[in-house]
């Protein structure tokens, strides 16, 4: 009873006015399932590895199987869900997530989610904009380090500076940044919404924060006035319009197809740009011969193992190091052991949720 007392002294201390106790003492640690390549594994998963046989070769199936399993089987007892981005590995999009979506269509379903724990296969400011939408769950990302170049180029100070600097001017924040970030700004927006939540105040000057990309890309397509932080995702700002016009070169029917992270002459040479979830649905709805994605890798990947090879993927792709730190093993020691917690400072929690809500509330 002390030793259970002392324990629960300490986790007061390490998650102050958030969730008092810990998840692993919330929901109990559960024992790790065995990981062997069964006859059984193999039965019940069949069905799985359907969907990527495409992507992942029947040699390395065996390796992924027993994490998927016994994932699987471990959400349905802990009553959990996981909600993975487009960027995710095949084997976590399509033989593990509940969810997958972009990062509008990920918040949207956090805050429908009926689940008691919510894992989130994506990183970090993901997992807490599902906590900020889900303050009462449990949300666990696989890896606390999986992080963003945007989120990590401001803080709250920056945004306080930016406000004395423009008194009176609207704040919006794209979703990548922190909670910290997220609780001084008026409104958050993402690569799907970010003209009209621009436009939504009917302001002359919007200052926009943090992809200076997504702010010009953004400008190009509005009369406001948009003061533009200076972040940029590591990941799209290597694509250059140079090596996109010698796929032309190659091939004038090739469609490109850019996330609007990317630069002003990346996306000038494009055929379309849109969040990640409207760039999987042009290449569902218009069934081009070939195309270039210009985003991270694994989402050619993931769109080719839904379309079966009507489109062939040309891939000058760029891997994200921090959706890449999330991966089967660390998905399972997540639901095996409640880790890791996503916790947000209670000071911050209701000024942040306001701004992600009120993007939310905007349809
Ligand atoms: P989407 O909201 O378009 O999925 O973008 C999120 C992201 O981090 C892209 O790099
Ligand atoms: Fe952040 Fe870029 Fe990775 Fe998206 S792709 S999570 S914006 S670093």
């Amino acid at each position: 009873m002390a030793a259970f007392s002392q324990a629960f002294v300490r986790a007061e201390t390490l998650f102050p006015g958030g969730n008092s106790t810990p998840a692993a003492l919330r929901h109990g640690v559960m024992p790790m399932p065995n990981l062997a390549w069964t006859p059984e594994v193999e039965r019940e998963t069949a069905h799985l590895y359907e969907k990527v046989k495409a992507i992942i070769p029947p040699v390395e199936w065996p390796f992924h199987a027993p994490y998927v399993k016994a994932i699987n089987d471990l959400k349905r007892e802990r009553n959990a869900v996981i909600l993975a981005h487009n960027y995710q590995t095949a084997e976590i999009y399509n033989c593990v997530a509940d969810v997958v979506g972009d990062s509008l269509q990920l918040a949207r379903m956090a805050s429908a989610s009926e689940a008691d724990i919510i894992v989130q296969g994506g990183v970090h400011f993901m997992a807490e904009t599902s906590k900020l939408l889900n303050p009462g769950k449990t949300v666990l990302i696989p890896d606390s380090k999986a992080g963003c170049s945007l989120a990590e180029s401001i803080t709250g100070a920056d945004v306080r500076a930016l406000r004395a600097r423009y008194p009176g001017v609207p704040v919006v924040a794209y979703v990548n940044t922190s909670a910290e970030v997220k609780a001084e700004v008026d409104i958050c927006c993402t690569s799907s919404n970010a003209l009209k939540v621009v436009e939504s105040f009917g302001a002359e000057r919007v200052i926009f924060l943090p992809d200076q990309y997504l702010a010009k890309n953004t400008q190009a397509q509005t009369k406001v006035k948009i003061i533009a932080w200076t972040g940029a995702c590591e990941v799209h700002e290597r694509f250059t319009a140079e090596e996109l016009s010698r796929y032309r070169a190659d091939d004038p029917s090739i469609k490109i197809v850019a996330h609007p992270e990317c630069t002003p002459e990346v996306v000038a040479i494009s055929d379309f740009t849109g969040s990640t979830a409207a760039m999987i649905d042009y290449v569902k709805t218009k069934k081009p011969r070939r195309v270039v994605l210009v985003t991270e890798c694994s989402m050619a990947d993931n769109v080719s193992a839904e379309t079966g090879g009507i489109t062939e993927f040309v891939r000058p792709c760029n891997l994200c190091p921090h959706m890449k730190r999330i991966t089967l093993p660390k998905i399972l020691d997540s639901l095996v052991y409640m880790r890791e917690e996503v916790v947000i400072d209670p000071a911050l929690t209701q000024r942040a949720r306001a701004s992600v809500q009120r993007m939310i509330d905007l349809g």
